[in-house]
């Protein structure tokens, strides 16, 4: 008796690790508690801990793309979403290749430290309420290629933040930068040489 008592405590013990949400997933849980409203309820419906991924990543939830345990894409385009959210909160995903949040209502600002985020090759913010300075660390994504910071209201130099950048693609219509000389607020998308 002693014995099958100990090991139903083994049991459970065993059980319980294995749910302990991973890093990935608390960092989108995160993001998930600064959401306010979604019409859609995509998210809110589909991102729920039970039942936790086993390899942890949650390809089940809506918007995310995993490869192997890791959370490679977080796509959350054109719906509606209203939150108040730091994108720090993104920071533990290591792996993450592609974050497109465009056209919600998303408040909050960029992360300072974005040496994190490695592997980074697509970033959408477009059509959004984002409003800090831009990060200096933005030079730091040395695997971007796709940048769009359109229609927020960030602000900053872009004088040398750019610059170690190969980017195919960059807009950042719609947002005021403070350059050298005077207040540049672009139009149109805007191409670096
Ligand atoms: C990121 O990971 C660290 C270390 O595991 C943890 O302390 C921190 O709370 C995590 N942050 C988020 C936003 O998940
Ligand atoms: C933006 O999202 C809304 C839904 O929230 C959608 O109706 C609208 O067509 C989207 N706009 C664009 C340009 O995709
Ligand atoms: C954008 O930022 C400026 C300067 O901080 C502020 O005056 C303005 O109200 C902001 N606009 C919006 C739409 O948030
Ligand atoms: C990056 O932007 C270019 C130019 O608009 C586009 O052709 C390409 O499909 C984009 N890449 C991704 C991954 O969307």
């Amino acid at each position: 008796m002693k014995l099958f008592r100990l090991s139903l405590v083994c049991l459970c013990f065993v059980s319980a690790l294995s749910q302990l949400p991973s890093r990935d997933i608390l960092a989108l849980l995160e993001f998930k508690k600064g959401i306010k409203h979604d019409p859609t309820g995509f998210v809110l419906d589909s991102w729920v801990d039970e039942p936790v991924a086993s390899n942890g990543c949650p390809s089940s939830w809506y918007g995310i793309m995993c490869n192997g345990g890791n959370v490679a894409a977080v796509v959350l385009d054109n719906l509606g979403l209203v939150a108040d959210v730091d994108l720090g909160v993104f920071t533990n995903l290591t792996m993450l290749v592609k974050l497109s949040i465009s056209n919600n209502s998303i408040t909050g600002t960029l992360p300072n430290k974005l040496s994190n985020f490695k592997s980074l090759e697509y970033l959408d913010v477009s059509q959004n309420m984002f409003f800090s300075s831009l990060p200096s660390e933005i030079g730091k994504l040395v695997s971007l290629k796709n940048l769009s910071l359109a229609g927020n209201n960030f602000s900053g130099s872009i004088q040398t933040q750019f610059l170690d950048l190969h980017l195919f693609f960059l807009d950042m219509s719609s947002n005021c930068y403070l350059g050298r000389y005077h207040l540049l607020c672009q139009v149109g998308g805007l191409v670096l040489s």
